[in-house]
């Protein structure tokens, strides 16, 4: 059965898109598993540039005003991720009504192992829109008191339209004093900690090359984590690869330069 995930996050700027490019991507590549992901931030849409792909004719627009069915908005990547972008021109906001997303999404049920939802920051009716179209979310924060505060708030958001939070990702951790820890974020969230993704600026590196860093940088500390949540997700075994001693030399050295 096709598990239909969103992506979501009270605070923004705090790595939902990235989360849903890498873990899609990780379940893709190594996991063999069918993934189908949809930029459901359309009024500040991002997703499609993770992936180098803009070109594509049709997008969530044209499918929300009726123009074309979900299937044909499907962009193949070479990864295996399907992706359906969402338009880079805002003049193609005019007309569409995210609120029949969860409507449309219904289409694509069947096929795939996971559709993930990258949705818009907070939680107005273009997130709320996604989120009610998801039975299980992910939620995706910093490690510091304002992105924290909003998961909170977002906990009671989320449970008044019952949909399940599978749990929290922790993203651009420094391991800095002045951070919360994972211990604090599960004490103040009440919920688990699935994964822990350093700062890393090897992931804004993928990004300018359009390869998420789960291909970009296989080995590194943020693609492990990564691979990790997507073995949660699935249930299935992954052993992180081992470094030579090349290899863990040369991170040293990179972090400290
Ligand atoms: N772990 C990380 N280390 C370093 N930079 C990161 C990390 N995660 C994300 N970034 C960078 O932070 C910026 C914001 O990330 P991203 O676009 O994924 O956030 P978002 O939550 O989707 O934002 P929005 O709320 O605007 O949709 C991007 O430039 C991205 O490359
Ligand atoms: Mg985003």
């Amino acid at each position: 059965m096709t598990r239909v995930i969103g992506i979501v996050s009270g605070k923004g700027g705090v790595g939902k898109t990235t989360v849903v490019t890498n873990l899609s991507t990780a379940l893709a590549t190594k996991f063999n598993k069918g993934i189908t992901i949809m930029d459901c931030n359309v009024t500040a849409s991002h997703l499609s540039m993770h992936f180098g792909a803009y070109l594509h004719p049709f997008t969530l627009n044209h499918v929300l005003k009726n123009e074309v069915s979900i299937e044909e908005a499907i962009f193949v990547h070479s990864t295996g991720v399907k992706i359906i972008p969402a338009s880079l021109n805002l003049s193609d906001l005019v007309g569409i009504d995210i609120s029949i997303l969860g409507e449309k999404i219904k289409n694509l049920m069947g096929g795939d192992d996971f559709v993930f939802l990258d949705t818009a920051p907070g939680f107005g009716k273009e997130a709320i829109s996604a989120t009610i179209a998801c039975k299980e979310v992910l939620i995706v924060t910093t490690p510091n008191i304002p992105a924290v505060t909003d998961v909170i708030r977002g906990r009671k958001v989320l449970e008044e339209l019952g949909v399940e939070p599978l749990g929290v990702v922790l993203n651009k951790v420094t391991g800095k004093k002045f951070e919360l820890t994972n211990r604090e974020v599960i004490q103040l969230t009440d919920l688990p900690v699935l994964a822990k993704i350093p700062f890393d600026l090897k992931i804004q590196e993928s990004l300018a090359a359009k390869t998420p860093i789960v291909v970009h940088d296989e080995k590194s500390p943020a693609s492990i984590e990564f691979f990790k949540l997507a073995s949660f997700l699935t249930g299935e075994i992954y052993e992180p690869p081992k470094l030579s001693f090349f290899e863990k030399f040369s991170r040293i050295f990179s972090k400290l330069s």
